[in-house]
């Protein structure tokens, strides 16, 4: 087995630093443009988040492909591919709501080997690495993950999102969302795709899905899920694969089947 502690440390030296990044932006006015719909939107910080990001791991890895959220790419020849979310959360850093964090995660012929989803705000750290466990440092102590055990989604909390073209598109998870409500104890909408499945590797979400994700999205989280005992796939079942566009379940693996039976009830339109 590879010895990825090396890399691991490193990445996490890259990942605390754009943290830093991000929580001088924090709280103060910042100006953003729109992306792909007038509720997606990208700030100044996204963006030198991501510069900072692809230098340190460009300088540390200079052989490693990368797919950036803001644009960063590379794809040469070889097998190992860094997936970059340099701020997941950016609508609620734009409001000020703290709750948002960078995700790097690297693929070895498109098998998770490493997965960081830093959150600043709280200083909490998860990390992965293939075979090996899912952790959480945060205040000095380093702590190993495990999903929770609960049975029933009458007792789960849920996690999921909306896509940003909720406002325009018949395909915006609503009415899943209506579908899952009655059956669960609660649903969350955090607002980050990525610290949604740390939660889920960390127990304190039971599961959780989205449609119209990005690979930068959950390149991460989903190792962690499945090195702290839970369950990734996508929404028909079948084994996690990344991909540019995903939408997938994770959980506890105890209610992974409750969840896809659920969402199986509503029909998914085209658009
Ligand atoms: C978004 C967040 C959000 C999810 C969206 C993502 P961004 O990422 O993860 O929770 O619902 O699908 O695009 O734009 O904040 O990096
Ligand atoms: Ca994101
Ligand atoms: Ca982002």
């Amino acid at each position: 087995m590879q010895d990825y502690t090396v890399t691991l440390n490193t990445a996490v030296a890259i990942a605390r630093e754009a943290g830093a990044l991000l929580m001088d932006g924090f709280g103060r006015t910042i100006s953003f443009e729109t992306k792909s719909s007038a509720v997606d939107f990208v700030t100044e910080y996204d963006k030198s988040a991501e510069k900072l990001i692809t230098k340190r791991l460009t300088s540390a890895f200079p052989a490693h492909n990368l797919v950036g959220e803001e644009g960063a790419s590379k794809n040469g020849d070889s097998d190992y591919c860094w997936y970059i979310d340099p701020l997941d959360g950016t609508n609620n850093f734009a409001h000020g709501l703290p709750v948002f964090c960078v995700s790097l995660a690297l693929y070895k012929n498109n098998q998770p080997q490493i997965g960081i989803i830093y959150q600043p705000v709280l200083d909490e750290c998860f990390t992965a690495i293939t075979g090996q466990g899912a952790y959480l440092e945060r205040g000095g102590k380093r702590t190993r993950l495990a999903v929770s055990t609960t049975a029933s989604l009458t007792q789960s909390l849920i996690a999921t999102g909306f896509p940003y073209d909720h406002q325009t598109s018949a395909h915006n998870n609503v009415a899943q969302l209506g579908a899952m409500l009655r059956q669960v104890q609660g649903i969350r909408r955090a607002g980050s795709a990525a610290l949604d499945l740390a939660y889920v590797a960390a127990g304190r979400h039971d599961g959780y899905w989205e449609f119209k994700l990005h690979s930068w999205d959950v390149a991460a989280g989903v190792l962690l899920v499945q090195e702290a005992g839970g369950l990734v796939t996508h929404v028909d079942g079948t084994p996690y694969q990344i991909a540019p566009r995903l939408a997938l379940i994770a959980s506890n693996k105890r209610i992974h089947d409750a969840i896809q039976t659920t969402l199986a009830t509503v029909a998914i339109p085209d658009s």
